[in-house]
Protein backbone atom coordinates (compact mmCIF):
# COMPACT_ATOMS: atom_id res chain seq x y z
CA UNK A 1 0.00 0.00 0.00
CA UNK A 2 1.68 3.61 -0.99
CA UNK A 3 0.32 6.80 0.96
CA UNK A 4 0.19 9.82 -1.35
CA UNK A 5 2.28 12.15 0.61
CA UNK A 6 3.55 14.82 -0.76
CA UNK A 7 6.91 17.30 0.12
CA UNK A 8 5.93 20.26 -2.39
CA UNK A 9 3.96 23.26 -0.91
CA UNK A 10 1.53 24.24 -4.33
CA UNK A 11 -1.36 25.90 -2.35
CA UNK A 12 0.70 28.09 -0.34
CA UNK A 13 2.75 31.22 -1.21
CA UNK A 14 6.82 30.89 -0.59
CA UNK A 15 5.55 33.61 2.48
CA UNK A 16 2.35 31.73 3.24
CA UNK A 17 4.59 28.10 3.81
CA UNK A 18 7.08 29.99 5.94
CA UNK A 19 4.04 31.89 7.86
CA UNK A 20 2.60 28.80 8.68
CA UNK A 21 5.28 26.96 9.47
CA UNK A 22 6.46 29.70 11.61
CA UNK A 23 3.15 29.58 13.59
CA UNK A 24 2.61 26.03 14.36
CA UNK A 25 5.84 26.23 15.58
CA UNK A 26 4.76 28.75 18.07
CA UNK A 27 2.51 27.19 19.10
CA UNK A 28 4.33 23.91 19.89
CA UNK A 29 6.97 26.31 21.73
CA UNK A 30 4.70 29.21 23.03
CA UNK A 31 1.50 28.00 23.93
CA UNK A 32 1.46 24.04 24.33
CA UNK A 33 0.33 23.34 28.06
CA UNK A 34 1.28 19.76 28.40
CA UNK A 35 2.93 19.23 31.90
CA UNK A 36 1.79 15.61 31.79
CA UNK A 37 2.51 13.96 28.56
CA UNK A 38 5.68 16.36 28.21
CA UNK A 39 4.86 15.94 24.40
CA UNK A 40 4.67 19.82 23.04
CA UNK A 41 2.24 19.99 20.17
CA UNK A 42 1.56 23.34 18.12
CA UNK A 43 -0.77 23.58 15.20
CA UNK A 44 -1.76 26.35 12.89
CA UNK A 45 -4.48 27.08 10.33
CA UNK A 46 -4.57 29.99 7.18
CA UNK A 47 -7.99 31.63 6.51
CA UNK A 48 -9.01 31.94 3.46
CA UNK A 49 -8.86 35.45 4.04
CA UNK A 50 -5.39 35.58 4.74
CA UNK A 51 -5.62 35.59 9.06
CA UNK A 52 -3.26 32.80 10.74
CA UNK A 53 -4.80 30.96 13.90
CA UNK A 54 -2.65 29.02 16.27
CA UNK A 55 -3.62 26.49 18.29
CA UNK A 56 -1.59 24.12 20.80
CA UNK A 57 -2.46 20.94 22.81
CA UNK A 58 -3.87 21.84 26.10
CA UNK A 59 -3.84 19.06 28.37
CA UNK A 60 -5.72 18.55 31.65
CA UNK A 61 -5.61 16.92 35.27
CA UNK A 62 -8.09 14.87 33.95
CA UNK A 63 -6.13 13.38 31.39
CA UNK A 64 -9.25 12.91 28.89
CA UNK A 65 -10.31 16.17 28.64
CA UNK A 66 -7.11 17.41 26.66
CA UNK A 67 -7.49 18.87 24.00
CA UNK A 68 -5.31 18.53 21.19
CA UNK A 69 -3.40 20.85 18.86
CA UNK A 70 -5.38 21.09 15.67
CA UNK A 71 -8.64 21.09 17.26
CA UNK A 72 -7.51 24.15 18.96
CA UNK A 73 -6.58 25.84 16.55
CA UNK A 74 -9.89 25.46 14.27
CA UNK A 75 -11.84 26.64 17.96
CA UNK A 76 -9.62 29.76 17.59
CA UNK A 77 -10.16 30.46 14.12
CA UNK A 78 -13.98 29.71 14.34
CA UNK A 79 -13.84 32.35 17.23
CA UNK A 80 -12.83 34.60 14.85
CA UNK A 81 -15.20 33.49 12.51
CA UNK A 82 -13.29 31.57 10.02
CA UNK A 83 -14.75 28.39 8.54
CA UNK A 84 -12.86 28.45 5.19
CA UNK A 85 -8.98 27.40 5.09
CA UNK A 86 -6.43 27.40 2.57
CA UNK A 87 -4.43 24.83 4.83
CA UNK A 88 -3.37 23.12 8.48
CA UNK A 89 0.31 22.74 10.11
CA UNK A 90 1.29 20.71 12.56
CA UNK A 91 4.32 20.51 14.64
CA UNK A 92 6.16 19.20 17.60
CA UNK A 93 9.12 18.20 19.22
CA UNK A 94 9.84 15.15 17.61
CA UNK A 95 11.90 13.69 15.03
CA UNK A 96 9.45 12.73 12.70
CA UNK A 97 6.21 14.44 11.18
CA UNK A 98 3.63 13.93 13.32
CA UNK A 99 -0.20 13.22 11.83
CA UNK A 100 -3.27 14.64 13.36
CA UNK A 101 -5.01 11.63 15.60
CA UNK A 102 -8.46 10.27 14.51
CA UNK A 103 -10.48 12.84 16.58
CA UNK A 104 -8.54 15.79 14.55
CA UNK A 105 -9.33 14.24 11.31
CA UNK A 106 -13.00 14.74 11.58
CA UNK A 107 -12.76 17.67 12.92
CA UNK A 108 -10.63 19.49 10.58
CA UNK A 109 -12.94 17.42 8.06
CA UNK A 110 -16.02 19.61 8.58
CA UNK A 111 -14.36 22.52 7.51
CA UNK A 112 -11.95 21.01 4.90
CA UNK A 113 -12.61 17.70 3.85
CA UNK A 114 -9.77 18.24 1.40
CA UNK A 115 -7.62 20.44 3.26
CA UNK A 116 -3.58 20.30 2.97
CA UNK A 117 -2.43 18.96 6.13
CA UNK A 118 1.24 20.18 6.60
CA UNK A 119 3.26 17.89 9.44
CA UNK A 120 6.71 19.62 10.11
CA UNK A 121 9.31 17.32 11.83
CA UNK A 122 11.35 19.18 14.94
CA UNK A 123 14.12 19.92 12.28
CA UNK A 124 11.61 22.00 9.59
CA UNK A 125 11.25 18.89 7.43
CA UNK A 126 7.39 18.34 6.65
CA UNK A 127 5.57 15.79 4.75
CA UNK A 128 2.32 17.03 3.11
CA UNK A 129 -1.16 14.52 2.77
CA UNK A 130 -4.49 15.92 1.91
CA UNK A 131 -7.03 15.21 4.65
CA UNK A 132 -9.40 12.83 2.26
CA UNK A 133 -5.97 10.95 2.33
CA UNK A 134 -6.19 11.04 5.96
CA UNK A 135 -9.45 9.93 6.67
CA UNK A 136 -11.05 8.39 3.53
CA UNK A 137 -14.63 7.89 2.80
CA UNK A 138 -15.20 10.53 5.89
CA UNK A 139 -18.66 11.50 7.38
CA UNK A 140 -19.62 15.06 7.20
CA UNK A 141 -22.88 17.34 7.29
CA UNK A 142 -23.65 16.42 3.73
CA UNK A 143 -24.26 13.02 4.99
CA UNK A 144 -27.26 14.97 7.53
CA UNK A 145 -28.48 16.79 4.63
CA UNK A 146 -26.71 20.14 5.56
CA UNK A 147 -24.80 22.65 3.82
CA UNK A 148 -23.18 24.55 6.35
N1 LIG B 1 -1.67 15.62 20.39
C1 LIG B 1 -2.01 16.69 19.62
O1 LIG B 1 -2.13 17.82 20.11
N2 LIG B 1 -2.20 16.49 18.31
C2 LIG B 1 -2.03 15.31 17.67
O2 LIG B 1 -2.25 15.22 16.48
C3 LIG B 1 -1.60 14.13 18.42
C4 LIG B 1 -1.54 14.28 19.88
C5 LIG B 1 -1.43 15.83 21.82
C6 LIG B 1 -2.47 15.27 22.74
C7 LIG B 1 -1.69 15.13 24.02
O3 LIG B 1 -1.70 16.37 24.70
C8 LIG B 1 -0.27 14.85 23.57
O4 LIG B 1 -0.22 15.22 22.21
C9 LIG B 1 0.17 13.40 23.72
O5 LIG B 1 -0.76 12.56 23.16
Amino acid sequence: MTFPVYTDHDELSKEEFKEIKEKCFEGTREYSYSPYSKFRVGAAILADNGEYFIGANIENASYGAAICAERSAIVQANMHRNKKFKAIAISSDSKEPISPCGICRQVIREFGPKLPVFMFASDGSFKKMYLNDLLPFSFGPENLGINP
